[in-house]
């Protein structure tokens, strides 16, 4: 049987650096109230003239050279945005021409935190049906761009960045589950209530907004989260102690902690980015995938569990072995 193997990983940070005391003089905020709520010290703001794209590009090419392979070897792209460059053509397209690959499919998946999540789920059944072989599956984001920066109880959340892996077809697995879930009822607690087909107006005056119920969000994320690592351990017949490694979507570092107690998975095996990312949304766990692959503690023939969680809501999971 046809399985898909992560064969490369690679990210992007934008350069400017936006700490808690930048913020301080921003809001009415300070940073011990943002790190004891959210553990976050500072995150990474995409340059006036840097793109979703531009994010994307750079960690896919570092994703290609960790993979060994050539540009054209590529037969798959998706990119998981919720802040794509333009209305049309996706931000795949776009960062399909800046690698030089033509004719094969190459499409975004919009859903928000959890875009890396149901990206790597559509990779994953194109390959084992036959569809590719060689897929760039990305997560990028300039979410800043979606942001009241007049807004305490959201400015200081999020970040921008890009994440990307290389998934390749291979006898073996490789991504032995994928589970993706969505529930459009919490449609208003997580959301920018604009778009291009209601109130473009507000598009157009620049207050395309994240707005958000924190409480809420938190609640259903430590539910969300805890619950799809039951679902793919179940699936998978293995044990938590089998996990080698937890990457989760890196909200809120007491989320994050939260879902590992309820999982009774020690925090050693957590990859922890939040402190230095933020919350890079789509971004945000092929970001810390690969932090934790460079820094030499995600090796190959580990069990790595990733999960995301987001607006929608959405959340997912996917069980791999590196
Ligand atoms: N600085 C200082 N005070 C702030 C603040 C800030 N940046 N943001 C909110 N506050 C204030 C509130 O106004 C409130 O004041 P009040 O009691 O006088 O009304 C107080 O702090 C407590 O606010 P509360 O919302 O209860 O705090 P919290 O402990 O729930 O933390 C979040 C708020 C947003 C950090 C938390 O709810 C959270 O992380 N939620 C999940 C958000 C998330 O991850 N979203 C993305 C998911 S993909």
């Amino acid at each position: 049987m046809t399985c898909s193997r992560v064969i490369g990983t690679g990210s992007y940070l934008p350069e400017k650096i936006l700490t808690n005391s930048d913020l301080e003089r921003m809001v009415d905020t300070n940073d011990e109230w943002i790190r004891s709520r959210t553990g976050i010290c500072e995150r990474r703001i995409a340059a006036d003239d840097q793109f979703t794209c531009d994010l994307a590009e750079q960690a896919s090419l570092r994703a290609i050279e960790a993979a060994g392979i050539k540009n054209t070897d590529i037969d798959l792209i998706i990119v998981a945005t919720t802040t794509a460059d333009q209305v049309f053509p996706s931000t795949a397209c776009l960062l399909q021409h800046r690698l030089g690959i033509e004719g094969p499919p190459a499409f975004d998946v919009q859903a928000v935190c959890a875009g890396f999540m149901f990206a790597l789920d559509v990779a994953d059944k194109f390959i084992r049906t036959g569809s590719a072989r060689c897929a760039l599956v990305v997560g990028a984001e300039t979410f800043s761009r979606i942001i009241d920066w007049t807004d305490r109880r959201t400015c200081i959340l999020f970040g921008d960045g890009a994440g990307a892996v290389i998934l390749k077809a291979d006898n073996s697995p490789g991504i032995l589950s994928t589970h993706i879930h969505s529930d459009g009822k919490y449609k208003d607690l997580l959301c920018v209530p604009v778009g291009v087909s209601k109130n473009y107006n507000l598009v157009q005056q620049g207050k395309a907004y994240t707005t958000m119920e924190g409480g809420e969000v938190f609640r259903w994320a430590v539910t969300a989260m805890s619950d799809i690592i039951e679902e793919a351990l179940v699936a998978n017949n293995m044990d938590k102690e089998q996990i080698d490694w937890l990457v989760p979507h890196q909200a809120n570092i007491r989320i994050i902690n939260a879902v590992g107690k309820r999982a009774k998975i020690p925090s050693e095996k957590v990859v922890i980015t939040v402190n230095r990312h933020g919350n890079t949304s789509a971004a945000s766990v092929p970001l810390a995938l690969d932090e934790a692959v460079r820094d030499g503690r995600i090796v190959s023939g580990q069990y790595i569990l990733l999960e995301g969680f987001g607006g929608g809501f959405s959340w997912g999971s996917a069980l791999i072995k590196m």
